[in-house]
């Protein structure tokens, strides 16, 4: 009985995942591929649950590989992407399991105040990067949880208290994450929310004495009365405005909304990513800082919250004043930051 139901489950499996696996000549996946994915599961120490699982995965590891081979061959770009640790992800998994921007609409957003940094574009550096001063913590990793906008904010708060306070500290998102009621936990979020809830709680505590564990729990009113850092208000970067959030960046690392959705964003492995991506804003960043490289090309670098494994050892640099007023990926449409 059992084995007659199992059959029927392999067969079942079988039809929805086998026309998914990219074969040579139909049916059993590449020799190669299969070889390439068991070493990348050793690499990332990745396990899956089940036979059917493992080759669901197969079948979504070799469409990346697919990719990454065919972006390759394509020659020249400024960019490079490859078979990082979210290679066995389909783009559509991983944006609704790694984002996590969540848009308030007009009526309910948070007014900010007038940009501080509004009427001083001029004399702005030519470049500046806040990790070399030692105001960013180490990149930190939000997990399978839509909390993007907390790492956002929280690196923004860590930025500017060093640069204020003249204290590097490494503070809580789980605090975020659990008692921020404007926000969703790691159902999305809005960094001037966090901002807003920091302003009115008095202050954040350590990441810890509040430590990450990636889902939300309860608000836990005993560790968040600990106040390690806080700050007075926070402000909105004109939008639209590459020149704008230059001047803020150069003041202090500054939370930013872009649209991360596509598959070269979640396999970037290093230079300056140029696209392809849109202005649908789905994740949150915090832009640390700017510069140029050896041929001239200018860029943003922007802390992320995907582990020190992606990108360019976490950060993903993007190109700057590029010729759509809302910035790569819509980086110049929504970017706030804290005051104290
Ligand atoms: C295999 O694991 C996946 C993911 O955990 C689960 O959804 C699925 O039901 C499991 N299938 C079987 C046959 O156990
Ligand atoms: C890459 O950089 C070169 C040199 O500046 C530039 O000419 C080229 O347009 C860039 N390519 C892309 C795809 O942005
Ligand atoms: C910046 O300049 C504009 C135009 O002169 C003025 O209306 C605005 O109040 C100034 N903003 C700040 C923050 O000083």
């Amino acid at each position: 009985m059992a084995s007659a139901f199992d059959l029927l489950l392999f067969f079942l499996v079988c039809s929805i995942f086998c026309s998914t696996w990219p074969t040579a000549s139909g049916g059993v996946p590449d020799h190669a591929v299969v070889e390439k994915f068991e070493r990348w599961m050793a690499k990332y120490g990745r396990a899956y649950k089940n036979m059917s699982e493992k080759s669901y995965r197969l079948g979504v590891f070799a469409k990346n590989l697919k990719y990454v081979d065919a972006f390759r061959k394509s020659g020249r770009r400024n960019y490079t992407i490859g078979l990082n640790q979210f290679a066995d992800l389909t783009n559509e998994e991983f944006v609704a399991t790694h984002t996590g921007l969540r848009r308030p609409n007009a009526a309910s957003k948070p007014p900010a105040s007038p940009c501080l940094y509004q009427n001083l574009t001029h004399g702005v550096p030519s470049s500046v990067d806040w990790r070399r001063r030692g105001a960013v913590s180490p990149v930190k990793d939000q997990g399978s949880c839509g909390s993007c906008w907390a790492f956002s904010s929280v690196a923004a708060i860590e930025g500017i208290t060093k640069i204020k306070k003249r204290k590097l500290m490494d503070l809580s998102e789980q605090e975020l994450v659990d008692c921020v009621s404007s926000n969703f936990g790691c159902g999305g979020g809005w960094m001037n929310n966090a901002f807003a809830f920091v302003v009115l709680t008095g202050g954040i505590t350590t990441e810890a004495k509040y430590p990450y564990v990636g889902y939300q729990r309860g608000c836990d009113f005993e560790k968040l009365s600990h106040h390690a850092a806080s700050i007075a208000g926070y402000q909105d970067v004109p939008a639209n405005d590459e020149g704008a959030l230059m001047a803020a960046v150069s003041h202090q690392p500054v939370s930013v909304a872009i649209d991360a959705g596509g598959l070269d964003f979640q396999l970037y492995t290093g230079g300056i990513f140029s696209g392809p991506c849109g202005t649908d804003l789905n994740h949150a960043v915090t832009v640390v800082g700017y510069g140029k490289d050896g041929r001239r090309i200018k860029y943003w670098i922007a802390k992320n919250s995907w582990s020190s494994n992606w990108g360019d050892h976490g950060y993903i640099l993007m190109k700057k004043d590029v010729a759509a007023k809302e910035g790569l990926c819509g980086i110049a449409m929504a970017a706030s930051y804290p005051t104290v």
